[in-house]
């Protein structure tokens, strides 16, 4: 397995399998892998015959009061677990090899990004979408792989690779979740421990939620409400930044659950925000 560290490096690589006649799939990532991570590689893996796994905590996705610092890395841990899951090359970029000091050109889409996650985080599908983008171009991959636990940020992707007439399939691939029901995610690290064994709550409300549409309630406020309840009586100290019953393409708020709908779902518990979702069948 090779480790790149510059976009010359990686895109002559690319170039190269290309030329042999080699597809490519790309997975990209923010690094400290976990199983969520590991099943978007296993799965990009089987897609391709060569597979890129891009580590890269890009700056540009993070506000500035947000946890660029401490966000979690331990880039010689997610070489290897690359390497065991079949890896060609792992891209492992420092920022300032991914930015020009003078970088000028970003990638929004803003329909899809106003609500939901990107109420509270303004610039972050900005970043999210212009390193993606970059990453796309460098790679030139015929398939990427991402989470279904961002599925906002899947959705403002496939709306972004659709507009910019990229020709990468984008693949989203269902939430990964402790065996308690939390969603994996590289930020459960800062959970303290009473934190930890009190949050599939949120997924717990998710479930309900299910059952209620299963039962016949359509109405989204009454959902809504009754989602605010359920965390209001088991997790008393949480905030819930959204809950939001959505479309599950174009991200738009709907007010009834009368066919596939999505509930996204951000709960900060101490310091720390959860995101989860459900895509509900009405
Ligand atoms: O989902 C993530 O980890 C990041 O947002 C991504 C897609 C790797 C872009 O930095």
């Amino acid at each position: 397995m090779d480790l790149l560290n510059t976009p010359a490096a990686l895109r002559i690589q690319c170039r190269q399998w290309r030329k042999q006649g080699h597809s490519i799939a790309l997975v990209p990532t923010m690094g400290f892998l976990h199983a969520g991570h590991m099943s978007l590689i296993d799965e990009a893996r089987k897609r391709a015959d060569k597979l890129v796994v891009s580590v890269f905590v890009n700056p540009t996705q993070f506000g500035p009061n947000e946890d660029l610092d401490r966000y979690p890395r331990d880039l010689p841990r997610d070489l290897k677990l690359a390497e065991e899951h079949g890896a060609d090359a792992v891209f492992a970029p420092e920022p300032g090899a991914m930015y020009e000091p003078d970088h000028a050109t970003w990638v929004e889409v803003p329909e899809l990004a106003k609500g939901l996650c990107g109420a509270s985080r303004p610039i972050h599908f900005r970043g999210v979408c212009t390193v993606v983008l970059k990453l796309l171009n460098l790679v030139q991959p015929d398939v990427a792989v991402f989470g279904q636990k961002d599925w906002q940020q899947l959705a403002i992707l496939k709306r972004m690779a659709r507009d910019l007439n990229l020709d990468a399939e984008l693949v989203g691939m269902p939430i990964f979740r402790e065996a308690d029901g939390l969603a994996m995610s590289s930020r459960n690290v800062y959970l303290t421990g009473d934190e930890r064994a009190r949050v599939p709550a949120i997924r717990q409300g998710l479930l309900l939620m299910q059952q209620r549409v299963k039962d016949g309630e359509t109405d989204a406020e009454q959902l809504g409400l009754m989602f605010r309840r359920h965390i209001a009586d088991t997790l008393p100290d949480a905030r819930i930044d959204y809950a939001a019953f959505v479309h599950p393409e174009s991200m738009a708020p709907v007010a009834r659950v009368d066919k596939a709908t999505l509930l996204a779902v951000a709960v900060f518990i101490g310091k720390v925000r959860l995101i989860d979702n459900i895509l509900l069948e009405g």
